[in-house]
């Protein structure tokens, strides 16, 4: 069975069980500090699993992109060395928030796995949660066992422990007891010399887990504690890949067809031959297949390799390819960026994005090879030294961290180039300096944040900030942050609020509430977690019981308004002037100026610049007016044109946002009419990365102290020269000047 029919057939099952198939989210997960990339298909609905918010659907199912690479769920190491973990995975799920429980759950997931894709049910084991007298003291999951009892034999069915049987996102959040469903593809004189019962969870890689069925029900909080949801929910997560191996009778996931075309190509473009064991060139091959996912995925949607955060994990990603190509199957150049074309034919029918973005995949990921490889080149002439000035035959973990801090060389890299010289590493002493730094940074960026403490029970907060800039809140929760660098500060949360939170690239409202008596407390910042909207103070108000008055800075806000209804008039006049190839690749939109990251091939020319600028304040001098739509089925939006940006999460129904021609999906706020911009001035252009460009600019107050010091240097200029004549650069600025230097 293809690959995409063992994925139609899961969300077709579960649409004749009246679920609703949706999408899957974004990769790159926002809105949350516990959480870099989507782990598991529940992330997007965790909202949901919290009670921030309510799903119109309370039965969905889909297929989720997947990444395991950093925190609770890391599978990265073990990667390319057996035959059944990846980074990027696709998770089939299906979810019910609030509403059916464990009895259907189980009932569907073996009417699907017996009938529908007609596994011999003699092959399936099945675990079942049996408690735990630690300090969260869990009790067995009768419930379930009983369940299972009735359909599966008591043979197959096993008791799990915590670590297996107890499902948590992360170090905090929802998370369960879980029923998982174990397979046994092994051959018949293997299944005769030893049972399946002693071979579950224990590594064996034809024994294994395909379909984790967790059952909602606690919130593990900062603190550690459990406490109960308010709801109870089904989160069940089967892997399409193991699955695919299952189903095609094969005996690792990369002799599955999703990933049989990849092997193939890189097969083509190094000469080696993949044999499917495990030799240095299969691992490599497996490695760079899986990665190759993992990293076309991201960039497609909208997480870039780079030096900081989750763009660091990326790059981290595609390095350990680089390297294990450059290693093992001697591919000296930039080779890996080929493969983005197999597996956007492979993937992209399911996947738009791998088609719609596959030349800038291509240019991102060979840029990063052609730079990474240089480094590699780099360190094996600084590694060459440090051999030649060592008289021993033991090379000082010192240097070998100063190679790997300094220079981005990999450790493992540098043991291997050793060992062929018959040198050998001080690899404690690596450990020891790497442990060091380590903990300088950690001390450094330390910050904990303690558990709500929830005055009012008030779960639904309304955001009335694109009406009203002021309005009576009251306090629901609040908790205390403390960092390292700061000290002690708090995060407070509303019944409503006019702030709006950081999202879309727009900066989050500061402002201050206003106690009864005149107290005031400024708030700092506002940001969102899991659909909440957070407000940043450094001490709380003495009467926290009271009812405030929050007011927002109307001046930050009008001039970060100028900036975003200019960023989207920028982004329409990109596309008019350079092409529809332009994209939105990020964007930024402060008080004091925008900033603008999009896909573009070459340098902007000065004319263009000019052309682009006039475009935009032409738009302002036509003194459009905002049409907001804030209640518009996604689909209708796109079909009447809105631009919606890749990579970004969309309700079902979404904002539009529309200028004269510039029309798009928006959460952000605007000014009322473009006039109120006054104007708009680009300050800077040039390339971030390969393929894409960075504009930054101005508008409105920003402009006026722009135009006030260019007058002065040309009077300075003036005086310089001895020009007597009576002239100013500038008096009363036009938006059709364009650009005046
Ligand atoms: N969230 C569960 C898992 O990832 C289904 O295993």
């Amino acid at each position: 069975m293809d690959s995409n029919l063992v994925r139609k057939n899961f969300v077709e099952f579960f649409k004749t069980k009246s679920h609703q198939i949706n999408s899957s989210a974004s990769l790159v997960v926002k809105n949350d500090p516990t959480l870099m990339f989507v782990n598991s298909g529940m992330v997007p609905f965790k909202q949901y699993f919290l009670e921030n918010s309510i799903s119109k659907h309370s039965r969905i199912t889909n297929s989720q992109k997947c990444l395991r690479v950093s925190g609770k769920h890391n599978d990265l190491e073990e990667v390319g060395y057996d035959t059944y973990h990846h980074t990027f995975f696709e998770m089939l799920g299906n979810w019910s928030f609030g509403d059916y429980f464990k009895q259907e759950t189980i009932n569907w997931a073996w009417e699907l796995l017996t009938e529908v894709y007609k596994i011999d049910k003699e092959d399936i084991y099945i675990t079942v949660f049996e408690g735990s007298d630690d300090a969260d003291n869990l009790p067995i999951d009768a419930e379930a066992l009983d369940i299972w009892k009735k359909i599966v034999p008591k043979s197959h069915i096993l008791y799990g422990n915590k670590k297996d049987n107890f499902w948590e996102m992360g170090e905090q959040g929802p998370c369960g007891p879980c029923s998982e469903i174990h397979i046994d593809i092994r051959s018949k004189e293997e299944k005769a010399k030893i049972s399946a019962v002693d071979l579950v969870n224990k590594d064996h890689p034809q024994v294994l887990e395909i379909w984790n069925l967790v059952f909602m029900q606690y919130n593990r909080k900062a603190s550690g504690a459990l406490e109960d949801l308010p709801k109870k929910h089904i989160d069940t997560g089967l892997g399409l890949e193991r699955l695919c191996m299952v189903l095609q009778g094969v005996n690792s996931n990369y002799d599955t067809d999703l990933f049989t075309p990849i092997i193939d190509e890189i097969e083509a473009l190094t000469g080696f031959n993949y044999k499917g064991k495990s030799t240095d060139t299969d691992v490599a091959m497996r490695v760079i297949s899986d990665h190759i996912r993992a990293v076309s995925f991201s960039i497609a949607d909208g997480k870039l390799p780079s030096n900081t955060g989750s763009g660091y994990v990326i790059r981290r990603i595609l390095r350990r390819a680089v390297r294990y190509g450059f290693s093992f199957l001697g591919m000296k150049t930039p080779f890996i960026y080929r493969l983005v074309n197999v597996l956007s034919g492979k993937l992209g029918v399911i996947y738009p994005e791998l088609i719609t973005q596959k030349q800038f995949i291509e240019n991102v990921i060979k840029e990063e090879e052609i730079a990474f490889l240089r480094t590699l080149d780099q360190g094996l002439i600084i590694l060459d030294q440090i051999v030649k000035s060592s008289s021993d035959k033991l090379i000082s973990g010192k240097k070998a961290f100063e190679l790997y801090d300094t220079y981005g060389f990999p450790i493992d890299l540098t043991s291997l180039i050793l060992n062929e010289k018959n040198l050998s590493l001080d690899i404690v002493g690596f450990n020891k300096e790497l442990q060091q730094q380590k903990n300088r940074s950690k001390a450094a960026s330390e910050s904990s944040i303690e558990d709500w403490v929830v005055l009012i029970d008030d779960p639904i907060q309304e955001f009335v900030g694109y009406d009203m800039l002021s309005t009576k809140v009251k306090i629901t929760k609040y908790r205390r942050v403390n960092s390292v660098k700061e000290g002690d500060s708090f995060q407070l949360v509303f019944n409503l609020t006019p702030f709006y939170a950081e999202s879309g690239g727009q900066v989050g409202d500061k402002g201050y509430l206003e106690s009864t008596n005149g107290d005031v407390i400024y708030i700092l910042d506002t940001k969102k977690e899991n659909n909440i909207v957070i407000h940043s103070v450094k001490e709380l108000p003495k009467k926290i019981n009271e009812l405030f008055t929050a007011v927002v800075d109307k001046k930050q806000r009008f001039r970060t308004e100028c900036n975003h209804t200019a960023t989207h008039l920028l982004h329409q006049a990109l596309r008019e002037t350079l092409g529809k190839h332009v994209e939105q690749k990020g964007s930024a939109v402060h008080s004091k100026y925008l900033r603008f990251d999009f896909s573009h091939y070459e340098k902007i020319s000065d004319n263009q610049l000019i052309e682009i600028e006039n475009y935009v304040n032409s738009r302002i001098d036509g003194q459009l007016p905002l049409v907001e739509n804030r209640h518009v089925p996604m689909q209708d939006a796109i079909n009447s044109g809105a631009i919606a940006l890749f990579g970004e999460k969309y309700e079902d129904v979404v904002r539009t946002i529309k200028f004269g021609y510039s029309f798009e999906l928006c959460g952000g706020t605007h000014v009322k009419n473009t006039s109120e911009i006054w104007q708009f001035k680009i300050k800077s252009e040039g390339a971030i990365a390969s393929g894409i460009r960075r504009i930054e600019a101005i508008t409105n107050d920003a402009v006026k102290d722009y135009h006030k010091e260019t007058n002065k240097q040309f009077i300075q200029i003036k005086n310089l020269l001895n020009n007597t004549k009576n002239c100013l650069l500038y008096t009363s600025p036009s938006p059709r000047d364009g650009l005046l230097s």
